[in-house]
């Protein structure tokens, strides 16, 4: 054939709080979207980023692919949180085949799991003349622990599809950034991803990766706090989180609940700044793009460029996917926070690293 068409994926980010399932096609490197279906998931499925209970989880899964009519059975999918170390290392410089020979042994001292119990993948990121005059290389090194890869994956066969990638939260949130906004080659950006169970950090600089940290702590902690404080039931504490009118609830004490998390996430986004800031030398951050479901707390934007002394800003997933008319305007706003994940690993096709 001589248009031989990339073969069509779809990109399953599977959240502790809902199971986000998209399909875009490419045309000449600019994307459509087709398909974008939410599963929720009630909280006991997935606690701490392991999947407890995968018979409701399949089910979510299964329902979502029904009701989106998907007929492609390759799935990309991501995983993130604790099993996952994502690291910038220096090695000396070696070929790309050397490092593949290699990895495991260089890894070895950066891994905080048994080198035996992680998949493992690389990139170099560029090579520079070290202080001693040898060639070194800025290597990205990416490690999953092999009983949660085999988790993911199992959820996905056993719901009739087949994980053809497995990549990381952050990378996707990543990707999709860099689909969707111009780089400038001199900003420092930190892209926030406020989840349910955790909140991913990810630091580009002109557009590459620089840092990344996955923190555990997200919007779980306001529904807790609500109804440790308040006597209330789960749902009525979501809905209270959401702004939701429940009654007998009473709001200034609500705002101080709310606003008391808010601080908490904070203090662990500055503390991860300071991480990156200490480790990279003297690197200022220039600006915050803000996602995830947990970002439409009230306030969160205007809270975050308080405490931080950063412009904070919101992403949008979708500013450069092309949305046909059949989508309404309402449901694209209702998932453009929860989203990102999901373009990211959309926009990703068999034959790409
Ligand atoms: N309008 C809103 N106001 C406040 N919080 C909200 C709102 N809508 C959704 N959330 C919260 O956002 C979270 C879900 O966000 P998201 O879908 O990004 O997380 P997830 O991918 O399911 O979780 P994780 O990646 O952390 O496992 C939930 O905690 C939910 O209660
Ligand atoms: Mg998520």
């Amino acid at each position: 054939m001589f248009f031989r068409r990339k073969k069509e994926t779809i990109g399953i980010d599977i959240g502790s709080s809902s199971i986000k399932l998209i399909q875009l096609s490419e045309t000449e490197g600019r994307y459509t979207l087709e398909k974008f279906g939410v599963a929720a998931l009630a909280p006991e499925i997935i606690v701490d980023g392991t999947i407890m209970d995968s018979v409701r989880c399949v089910e979510a899964l299964q329902n979502v692919v029904k009701e989106q009519a998907i007929v492609t059975k390759d799935a990309v999918i991501s995983v993130s949180g604790h099993s996952v170390i994502v690291k910038r290392v220096t090695l000396p410089q070696m070929s790309e085949e050397e490092l593949s020979e290699s990895i495991k042994w260089e890894a070895e001292q950066y891994i905080p799991f048994d080198i035996n119990e992680v998949n493992m993948d690389f990139q170099i990121l560029s090579t520079f003349v070290g202080p001693d005059g040898k060639q070194q290389m800025n290597v990205l090194l990416a490690a999953v622990k092999k009983d949660k890869l085999t988790d993911y994956t199992s959820l996905i066969i056993e719901a009739g599809l087949t994980p053809v990638i497995v990549d990381i939260d952050s990378f996707a949130i990543e990707n999709m950034y860099n689909v969707n906004y111009e780089i400038n080659e001199k900003e420092t950006v930190a892209l926030i991803n406020i989840g349910a169970g955790i909140t991913n950090i990810n630091i580009l600089q002109g557009g590459m990766f620089a840092f990344t940290r996955d923190i555990s702590i997200g919007g779980n902690r306001y529904t807790e706090s609500l109804q440790k404080d308040l006597g209330l039931s789960y749902e009525d504490a979501e809905r209270v989180k959401k702004g939701e009118d429940v009654e007998g609830v009473d709001s200034p004490e609500t705002e101080t609940i709310i606003e008391n998390v808010s601080a908490e996430i904070t203090s662990e986004i500055t503390r991860s700044f300071g991480y990156f800031k200490a480790t990279m030398g003297s690197e200022n951050i220039d600006k915050v793009m803000l996602s995830g479901g947990s970002s439409q707390i009230k306030n969160m934007e205007a809270f975050l460029q308080e405490r931080l002394e950063l412009p904070v800003e919101f992403i949008n997933p979708f500013r450069k996917i092309d949305i046909p008319p059949s989508f309404d305007a309402g449901y694209i706003k209702s998932i453009t926070a929860i989203a990102p994940v999901a373009v990211g690993l959309g926009v990703r096709r068999l034959d790409d690293r």
